[in-house]
């Protein structure tokens, strides 16, 4: 993993809640992929956080790369932010795809937005559930071929035999705080309703702090069939079916 510095190049407000902040970077991140993250270092001004926050790129675009972060946190073009990376590994999208389903739980639906126009671009339709706190996301920014459902907390939303029916492949994010719950509700709902749930069919992203990145320090890890695994190494996203939710 590569410490880098970072300048920042535009800070654009996309809606009530959040803002997109356009970096240019080292060449080792422009190699990132969907799925994968980026640690925020301190920074040699000042900045320290108590722990290293993961960063999710919602686009790569020529040597430009575009993080979403809430507005509540303050950026300015020409800062300088630390990163390091890359973290993880890329969405594993089936070869052949036709719906994909995107779920936020109780948080912002920014780790699943990264691959939403080249999963258009691919003719691949897709839809953003958005439950909880995270129906409060306004979408108005989001390329209109997606298909917004919203719905409460309760893992509840309209025609939801129908969604998951519909979905070839499904990838969840919900709120760090309950994230082993709220991953095992989503997985009962699931495999529930639906007769076939195989292996690559439905992954939960993982949020929780990650203070290395390398799979050094046992804080990201993960119990599966398999072993445990380092959410940093491995993930952030991981497939429901090999999570031990027991
Ligand atoms: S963050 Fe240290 S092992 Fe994953």
């Amino acid at each position: 993993m590569k410490e880098s510095q970072a300048l920042i190049q535009r800070v654009r407000r996309v809606n009530d809640t959040h803002q997109h902040i356009t970096m240019s970077v080292d060449a080792s991140l422009l190699q990132l992929k969907a799925g994968q993250a980026m640690l925020r270092r301190p920074d040699a001004n000042g900045w320290q956080p108590y722990l290293p926050e993961l960063w999710f790129p919602v686009a790569l675009e020529k040597d430009m790369l575009t993080v979403e972060r809430p507005l509540s946190e303050h950026y300015e073009p020409g800062a300088v932010v630390t990163l390091a990376g890359l973290l993880g590994k890329p969405f594993r999208f089936r070869r052949t795809l036709r719906n994909v389903l995107l779920i936020a739980h109780d948080t912002a639906p920014t780790p699943l937005l990264m691959p939403v126009q080249p999963l258009l671009n691919s003719k691949v339709n897709v839809t953003l559930l958005l439950l909880g706190t995270a129906a409060d996301y306004q979408t108005t920014h989001l390329p209109e071929e997606v298909e917004i459902i919203k719905g409460g907390a309760d893992f509840d939303w309209p025609n939801k035999l129908t969604t998951i029916g519909w979905a070839d492949q499904v990838f969840v994010t919900v709120s760090p705080s309950s994230e082993m719950s709220s991953f095992r509700k989503f997985w009962k709902i699931f495999s529930e309703l639906r007769s076939d749930a195989p292996a690559g069919y439905i992954f939960g992203v993982f949020q929780m702090p990650m203070p290395c990145g390398v799979g050094a320090c046992d804080a990201c890890l993960v119990k599966c069939r398999s072993g445990e695994v380092a959410a940093c190494i491995d993930g952030p996203s991981l497939d429901l079916t090999d999570v031990r939710m027991d």
